[in-house]
This record gives structure tokens, sequence and C-alpha cells, in this order.
């Protein structure tokens, strides 16, 4: 995995994971910041080539007239491919609908002749950004975008800093600046800035330790279409099974379960349809 990810696309990808835990009573005094947790800042180089672009797909309806009825229309599924050209274009609004794939490509292609990309997939329950009527939104303007691309630049390289909290009116970096420049994206190095986060309101079963499977964020970086076949084909501890080893304990612990020293002795597993269970002759 580590592998994978340094032969990532991106030269630099800095990624925000603004883990927001906003507590009820933070909300309720009206300001936004709440606990806002910067998880994983990661930079990830690749070995070689910086022209990148960004690439969206979804799939969208569209109005076509049938073959064999031009007078009648119906809408139709289409996949819906764009590259985006600048970064105000690639600043996906908080508030806005966000296209399902989000692409960093390359203009090299892989075996097949198709770009090979990374895609960002992104989950997350962030909800919605303080007002930006308010003085203290800049110094949290990352939060406007779920993701946002901008070119690489040495001196952009956070979303936020410490010193934002001293004078929020004023702050230290304001990541909104980065993109109003509106510079183009298109075959440069890039940068992702992904914001990722949920609301936790505190609830009775928080006590005495808050469980925390289901209240999370993040984003998954996945090869698509950057390899020519699955790679961990190529995985060093795989496991090949021959036909006629199935019943084999060497590679298939599930063969003989029977043979584990704590499992339960269970009986041969038999079926004999609704025999006996129900009466299908008495529902008249
Ligand atoms: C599709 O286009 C036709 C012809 O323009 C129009 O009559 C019809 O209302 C459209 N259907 C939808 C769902 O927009
Ligand atoms: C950003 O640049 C593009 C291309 O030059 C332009 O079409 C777009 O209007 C610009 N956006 C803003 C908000 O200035």
């Amino acid at each position: 995995m580590v592998e994978q990810i340094m032969n990532s696309l991106v030269k630099w990808v800095l990624i925000l994971f603004g883990l927001v835990s906003i507590l009820l009573n933070i909300v309720l005094v009206g300001i936004y910041s709440g606990r806002v947790r910067r998880c994983s800042v990661q930079r990830v180089r690749v070995l070689k080539g910086v022209e990148n672009v960004f690439q969206i797909k979804d799939m969208e309806f569209v109005n076509v007239s049938l073959p064999w009825m031009p007078d009648q229309h119906a809408m139709v599924p289409q996949l819906l491919e764009k590259q985006l050209q600048t970064e105000q274009e690639a600043a996906l609004r908080y508030d806005t609908k966000t296209p399902r794939y989000l692409h960093i490509a390359s203009k090299k292609t892989n075996r097949w002749g198709h770009q090979r990309s990374y895609k960002l997939q992104v989950f997350s329950f962030a909800g919605d950004h303080l007002p930006e009527s308010q003085a203290e939104e800049r110094s949290m303007s990352w939060a406007r975008y779920k993701v946002a691309i901008t070119k690489h630049k040495d001196s952009e390289q956070t979303s936020s800093s410490l010193y934002n909290q001293n004078d929020i009116w004023t702050p230290a970096v304001d990541f909104s600046k980065y993109i109003e420049d509106n510079e183009s994206i298109e075959d440069q190095d890039l940068v992702a800035w992904v914001t990722t986060g949920f609301l936790h309101i505190p609830h009775a079963e928080d006590i005495p330790n808050t469980v925390t499977v289901g209240n999370g964020g993040g984003v998954i970086l996945r090869p698509h279409n950057y390899f020519d076949e699955d790679p961990s084909i190529s995985s060093t501890d795989s496991v090949y099974f021959n036909p006629g080893a199935e019943d084999s304990c060497e590679n298939n612990r599930m063969a003989c379960l029977a043979h584990e020293t704590c499992s339960p002795t269970l009986e041969t597993f038999t079926y004999h349809g609704f025999d006996g269970v129900m009466k299908f002759e008495d529902w008249k």
C-alpha cells in the first residue's frame, strides 16, 4: 500500500482531514471552530512526471429521442466526463452537488489507452459551514470546500495555521486566497485539499466511553486505470488454490473448522425444503 501511495500521480498531495467534531454546546455558542482536528497531512512525492490534470466523472440523464419512435423521448443515463481547467472551477464547495468520481490524472496512458489516474474517494458528513458573512470565517475558509485542487506552490503548504486562532479576523493563512488567483490546473503539479468531518452530538451511550465505529470521515486514494490490471495479482503472500484442493486444510482453514480446538461440533448441514415446516396443501 505504501508503495502504491508512493507511486501516486500527485507529486504533493496534502490531505487535510478536517475531522470536525462539533459539540452541541459549541454550536450553540455559534462558533464553528468546535473541535477541529487535523489528523493527517500527507505529502506524496511521485518519482517522475508532474503534468497532471483534474477530471470529474458522473452519470447524468439526457433527453433522447427514441430511434424506433423519433417523436417520443426518454431520459437515458449517460456517462459525464470533464476535465476542469482552473482552480476556481475545481474548488468544489460544501453546499453543492459534487461529482462522484474525482480523478487526478496523468497524460500518460496505461496499456489499454486510458489516462492513468488516482481517484479521490471521499466520505464525509461535514454539514454546513459557518456563513461567509462572518468575519471569523476567514480563519477556517478551507471548510468551504469538500475538495479543492490547486497548483502546487512552495508558499502554499498548509490550509491553516496554528496562529489563525490568535487573530481569526486577519488570519495568518486564509486558504481561500490560494484559489482566488484562479490559476490553470491543466498539466500542472497538483495538490488536492480534502475536507472531511462529521457531527457528534453527545448522547448517553458516550458514557463511559464513546464508541468510534461509524464516526468518521476520510479519503481513499484509489488507482483508477493507473495499472494495467489489479496489482494485488503480484502480491507476494497470495494463496493459490488448485481445483480439488477445496477440502484441504493446508490453505483453506474453513475446510477444517471442525479440527480447530475451540470450534463447536456442528451437524452436517442438510436442507429438505419446507418439509414439515409449512403445509402448502392446507392453503386453500
Ligand atoms: C424531452 O424533449 C422533448 C422534445 O424537446 C420534450 O417534449 C420533453 O418534454 C423532454 N422531456 C423531458 C423529461 O425533459
Ligand atoms: C477562472 O478562469 C476561467 C478561465 O479563464 C474563467 O472562465 C472563470 O470565469 C474564472 N473564474 C473566476 C471566478 O474568476
